[in-house]
């Protein structure tokens, strides 16, 4: 199934409503996305599995412009994790050339719609070209409005975790920091995702049921959205399901719901 709203840039212009079953107050501020599912939609179409990430780039554009319209501050995505080296040789190389020519043709967009695109990851293995274009998309976009965009590139959220301790470590080493001084806030200001709120929902595509090493530490407290839909389908109508679902939870982080709290009080 083709995307339902497919977006291109001769329609960079249009705006795309919030869909009447959603709550525009109770949008979530962050959303998280495990895009998967790439290769299978590929291969049940008998092709490469390289058409399924080319469809899913596609299905990406159509989520960013839909976040940015429906008014979600930032929109995270895992677009390649460090166990993504291990596929073959040409899938990789693939994925990186996908990525030069997506930031390529399509930063003039992001600057025109606002965006702020970073990358969070260990971006040092990556080929020159792709670091560079990301540099100047990060730097050019830097000061725009609009929605936070996190393409999540080399990611491994334990490598994320043990680099934070790391420069922790190395401020007590230097005296500039007291052990005890840690705490949740001085940890979180040393990921790479310092400054952003964590999210507060995270999707996961093709059925799937597993986090896979993504955001272990900011999806604490996330909101779980898990659908069969293959990354390259996933539309409007898969994004309005996943908020509608958002949207039905309630969310106690831990505590008590306020109309149940007065039960414990004394
Ligand atoms: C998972 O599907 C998908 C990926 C590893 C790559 C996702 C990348 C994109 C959609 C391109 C993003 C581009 C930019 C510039 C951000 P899979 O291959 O694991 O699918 P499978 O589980 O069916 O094999």
């Amino acid at each position: 199934m083709r995307n339902s709203l497919s977006i291109s840039s001769d329609q960079a212009k249009m705006f795309f409503p919030i869909p009447r079953e959603l709550d525009p107050i109770r949008m979530p501020q962050h959303l998280a996305i495990i895009m998967d599912g790439n290769g299978r939609w590929a291969l049940g179409r008998g092709l490469p599995r390289i058409m399924g990430h080319k469809a899913g780039v596609e299905a990406l554009k159509t989520t960013l412009r839909l976040c940015s319209d429906w008014g979600i501050g930032a929109l995270t995505v895992y677009a390649f994790s460090t166990e993504n080296w291990s596929r073959p040789g040409e899938e990789v190389n693939f994925l990186m050339s996908l990525f030069e020519n997506v930031l390529q043709r399509e930063l003039k967009s992001l600057k025109l719609e606002q965006v702020r695109i970073n990358f969070i990851g260990d971006l040092s293995p990556l080929p020159n070209r792709l670091k560079e274009l990301i540099q100047e998309a990060t730097d050019s976009t830097s000061r725009n409005q609009g929605i936070n965009f996190n393409v999540c590139t080399n990611y491994g959220g334990r490598r994320e975790l043990v680099s934070a301790a790391q420069k922790l470590a190395e401020k007590c080493v230097q005296g500039d920091l007291k052990p005890d001084e840690i705490d949740e806030n001085l940890f979180a200001s040393e990921l790479f995702t310092a400054g952003n709120v964590d999210p507060d929902l995270i999707i996961r595509t093709s059925g799937e049921r597993r986090i896979s090493n993504f955001l272990l530490w900011q999806l604490a407290y996330a909101e779980i959205h898990i659908t069969d839909t293959l990354w390259p389908d996933f539309d409007a109508t898969a994004l309005t399901k996943a908020l509608i679902d958002y949207q039905s939870r309630r969310r106690r982080f831990g505590g008590l719901e306020s109309n149940n709290a007065e039960h414990y009080e004394i």
